[in-house]
């Protein structure tokens, strides 16, 4: 069974995301990043059994939001299928002079996460060294989501207790540096996702992306560490289950 451990599902994204969900032979973590997307996570992990959430705000929303929405998070933290805080961190890629407030919304997030005892969902853009050097104050563990680091960068995030999360842009062309690490780092350190409806694997690179897809995202994996798809499929869907705590 495939685990699509990061993906962002919209109404306003898909028309037939309903069809899309229920064709999905597996499970996948809606990530919420804003006020209005929170709410739709909510309303998916009531709806159908398949699909599980994280609740958080997005670095590149830091501007969109008020108490309330850290209240909303707190509140339906203890969601039995609210099984993360993400998609939360730093991303300097876009905007960078606003880089301390973003680092104290991350941390005001680090902390319920360790408040409530969940797992995270980290996401980090041209903020590496920060994001490592803000989450090694906390005892938490959880993704690096579409990493897109060093090889020695996700070694010491495994150290911490992370586990890297690899997506479709395993598969494109100029991905080697990315390829490398999923071929040096053990297969139970990596979660398989999708971040739909963005980053499409191969063969539909550019086309929007849905989680089905984590099926191309594991036969990469096969193809570069040489280990049979099921296996790896078996294996990060068993990385996923530990790490959120997932009753399939
Ligand atoms: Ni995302």
């Amino acid at each position: 069974m495939l685990i699509d451990t990061h993906c962002h599902l919209s109404y306003e994204d898909y028309d037939n995301l309903d069809e899309l969900i229920k064709n999905m032979n597996g499970i996948m973590i809606a990530s919420g990043c804003n006020d209005k997307t929170n709410k739709e996570v909510l309303e998916l992990v009531e709806k159908f059994d398949n699909v599980y959430g994280a609740l958080g705000i997005h670095p590149e929303e830091i501007d969109n939001i008020n108490e309330d929405s850290f209240r909303f998070i707190e509140e339906n933290i203890n969601n039995p299928k609210i099984v993360a805080i993400g998609e939360i961190g730093l991303d300097y890629y876009w905007v960078n002079d606003n880089k301390e407030k973003q680092k104290e919304i991350f941390k005001r997030q680090l902390e319920l996460a360790t408040k409530y005892n969940k797992p995270i969902v980290v996401h980090s853009r041209e903020a590496i060294q920060d994001t490592y050097d803000i989450l090694k104050e906390y005892k938490l563990k959880g993704s690096l989501h579409c990493f897109s680091s060093s090889l020695e960068m996700a070694k010491e995030f495994i150290k911490l207790g992370y586990k890297i999360g690899v997506g479709g842009t395993l598969t494109f062309k100029n991905s080697k540096k990315l390829q490398e690490i999923v071929k040096e780092i053990d297969i139970n350190n990596i979660l398989l996702e999708t971040d739909s409806p963005y980053l499409s694997p191969e063969p539909f690179r550019g086309k929007k992306n849905n989680p089905s897809n984590t099926y191309y995202v594991a036969l990469k994996i096969s193809e570069l560490k040489d280990i049979d798809i099921k296996e790896i499929i078996d294996i990060t869907s068993k990385n996923a289950i530990q790490l959120f705590d997932l009753n399939p």
